[in-house]
């Protein structure tokens, strides 16, 4: 059985044709449409290594159905920079040495994101790690994460103050 999706991937309207109604959103991504930034660790809702972004909120798309995406937004880790300047929360992580091995790396940048637009958890480190506990980092690249999760926040409030003066 076949069928087909419209979504909108990283800002492009796309039509995919599903060749099987269970495929994965991971999946998808990683094998179909050539977006390999997303990473596989557990495959089972774990991990946090596939965190992208459906309709701004951050979701596992390795337990996602891209069948139930028609129509949706998605928004991957190669569709956060604009052209050649990084998002805030991708220029944090290298400013704050947010990752080593790297694996996990844009699960925790599309999480930050998320986390920050949820907008619970003000510049405190606590209640940012707690945010971000479902991402796992095998290197323990924790400190770093956190500071890098407060330098973007802090830089994008003060964006939006400045767009709003
Ligand atoms: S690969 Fe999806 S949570 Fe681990
Ligand atoms: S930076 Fe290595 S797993 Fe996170």
């Amino acid at each position: 059985m076949s069928l087909s999706i419209s979504l909108t991937l990283n800002g492009t309207e796309r039509e995919v044709a599903l060749d099987d109604p269970r495929v994965t959103l991971l999946d998808l991504l990683r094998e179909r449409l050539d977006l390999a930034g997303t990473k596989k660790g557990c495959d089972r809702g774990q991990c946090g290594a596939c965190t992208v972004l459906v309709d701004g909120r951050r979701v596992n798309s390795c337990l996602t159905l891209a069948a139930t995406l028609d129509g949706a937004d998605v928004t991957t880790i190669e569709g956060l920079a604009r052209e050649d300047d990084l998002h805030p929360v991708q220029q944090a992580f290298i400013d704050n040495d947010g990752f080593q091995c790297g694996y996990c790396t844009p699960g925790q940048i599309m999480s930050a994101v998320g986390l920050i637009a949820e907008g619970t958890t003000g510049d405190d480190p606590e209640r940012i790690r707690e945010g971000m506990s479902g991402n796992i980092c095998r290197c323990a690249a924790y400190h770093g994460i956190t500071l890098a999760v407060q330098q973007a926040l802090r830089r994008m409030d003060n964006d939006r103050k400045g767009d709003a003066a």
